[in-house]
């Protein structure tokens, strides 16, 4: 088997820089990948939390890129092969990759993931002596310009995968940056990077990859229709010879129940009391009135419309007419966050929230709280639904996407046989979630039922190893 040597490109990567399960994803499949004889180097764009969390190998001088000087840094951070775009002019700045401590996405943005792409671009063609890939592998918008520059390079590109996180950000320009990007004006068209007036960077990738990927076969399914296909439904029909899913899989040692150093007392399946000692040490951090009986349910999530958290919210009075207690870590939209902090207040001891970023805190709530909700509209993957399976907290999920591939419906066929994971209703639901909730709640009150499905839960396969192995899988016949 010969090695295959893939650079991958990314805005974010676990754990130098995290928003969501992007980063996971590119900081968790290098490793997995290596066991099946891929050695990933990954391209990521030198914000100060990055050049300051790597031991440093080397530093190569690039030309100028879009009006400033630029190097590449070599070296590694968690066992990572790290390739760092250090531009200061781009990304030496206080706030988040994507948007400054406002909150508005940085004026420059086109820019920066331009020149991100474009670095990947050189170096792929042989523009970096040191070494030079077999294959690119493009995540997310932020990456999708690198198929593009490669098709407009031409003989001499090696082969390009696109690998589509989330379809609702399509990474949008004004078109009349086109040229200043380095694209010629014949792209800015519909069987381009055109996108319905808009220069889409993730069009780019959509257009241009030999292969595009997504996180989970649900998704794969659902985004060549017009409901979840976001406008791109149409290219990605055309497409459909070079789509495939390919589902996610979690860091098994970052994410292990039994060596959590976040936990107050690690835990594996059967050690039922020492996961209750989570439990209450997650309702005293919340607020919430230690109860062993009370069900707690607990929300870890980006707070934005695609979550469906405004449906939990709709369905907060069924919650606790069940008697159950609700635990949610999350920021983002300034409705819902006030939304959930309103709820805690009314209901003290009941409900609890955390409003922020909180690595610690997201493992305590895994390990702590019975059951995890996910009532999303759309969920491409889906991680904290992984984690919850590992850790015992059951899932109960919209089935959509990678939701309703990876979690198994406690339906009376599944019971009955004894295969049941976690709860599934259809999204988008008030309703239906309420249903959920309140099913959820009998399931827990059955306790050698509910045992049973933590068992099956912290069974379930949610390693890296079979995507690692699909994901290698498609490198070779690309290669072929
Ligand atoms: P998405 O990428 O759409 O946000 P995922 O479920 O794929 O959804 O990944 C979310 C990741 O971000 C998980 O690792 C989850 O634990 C983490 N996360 C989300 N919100 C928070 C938060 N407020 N604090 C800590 N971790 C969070
Ligand atoms: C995106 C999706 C999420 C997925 C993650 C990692 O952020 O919203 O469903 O798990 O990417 O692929």
């Amino acid at each position: 088997m010969s090695l295959v040597q893939v650079l991958s490109v990314a805005s974010e990567v676990f754990p130098l820089v995290k928003t969501g399960g992007l980063a996971d994803v590119v900081g968790a499949l290098p490793a997995a990948l290596a066991a099946e004889g891929v050695r990933v180097r990954t391209l990521v764009p030198g914000y100060p939390a990055v050049l300051a969390g790597i031991a440093v190998s080397a530093r190569h001088a690039l030309g100028p890129v879009f009006g400033g000087p630029a190097t590449l840094v070599t070296g590694t951070a968690a066992g990572l092969d790290l390739l760092v775009l250090d531009a200061p002019h781009l990304y030496a700045r206080d706030g988040g990759p994507y948007a400054g401590p406002d909150g508005r996405d940085w004026p420059d943005n086109a820019f920066r993931f331009a020149a991100l792409a474009l670095v990947a671009a050189d170096i792929a063609t042989g523009g970096w002596a040191d070494w030079r890939p077999d294959l690119v592998h493009a995540h997310d918008w932020q990456a999708g310009l690198l198929p593009a520059y490669l098709h407009y390079r031409g003989a001499g590109s090696p082969p390009s995968v696109m690998t589509v996180h989330n379809l609702a950000f399509a990474g949008k320009f004004q078109p009349e940056l086109i040229r200043l990007l380095g694209l010629p004006d014949a792209a800015m068209q519909p069987d381009g990077v055109e996108f319905f007036g808009a220069l889409s960077m993730l069009k780019a990738g959509l257009r241009f990859a030999d292969r595009i990927t997504t996180v989970s076969p649900g998704y794969a399914a659902e985004i060549v229709t017009a409901e979840f296909g976001m406008g791109f439904d149409g290219l990605l029909r055309a497409r459909g010879a070079a789509l495939c899913g390919i589902l996610n899989g979690i860091d098994t040692a970052e994410w292990n129940p039994a060596t959590d150093r976040y936990l107050e007392a690690p835990f594996s399946a059967g050690l039922w009391q020492a996961r209750a000692r989570n439990k209450a040490a997650l309702q005293v951090l919340l607020g919430l009135a230690v109860d062993a009986e009370a069900p707690l349910f607990c929300v870890v999530s980006r707070l934005s419309w695609q979550k469906g958290l405004d449906l939990l919210l709709a369905a907060l009075p069924e919650l606790l007419a069940q008697g159950a207690q609700l635990a949610v870590l999350g920021a983002g939209e300034n409705v819902l966050e006030a939304g959930f902090r309103a709820q805690a207040l009314a209901h003290p001891g009941r409900i609890g929230c955390v409003i922020g970023y909180n690595e610690a805190l997201a493992h305590q709530m895994q390990a702590g709280a019975d059951a995890l909700l996910v009532p999303s509209r759309f969920e491409p993957c889906g991680l904290t639904q992984l984690y919850a399976l590992r850790y015992g907290a059951i899932p109960v999920v919209a089935r959509v996407g990678g939701l309703g591939d990876t979690v198994i419906d406690a339906n009376p066929m599944a019971l009955g046989a004894g295969v049941a994971t976690g709860v599934q209703f259809a999204a988008p639901s008030t309703v239906l979630l309420e249903g959920a909730i309140a099913r959820a709640v009998v399931l827990y009150r059955d306790r050698p039922v509910w045992r049973r499905m933590q068992i099956n839960a912290m069974a379930s396969d949610v390693s890296w190893r079979g995507p690692a192995r699909s994901y290698a899988g498609l490198y070779r016949a690309m290669l072929a």
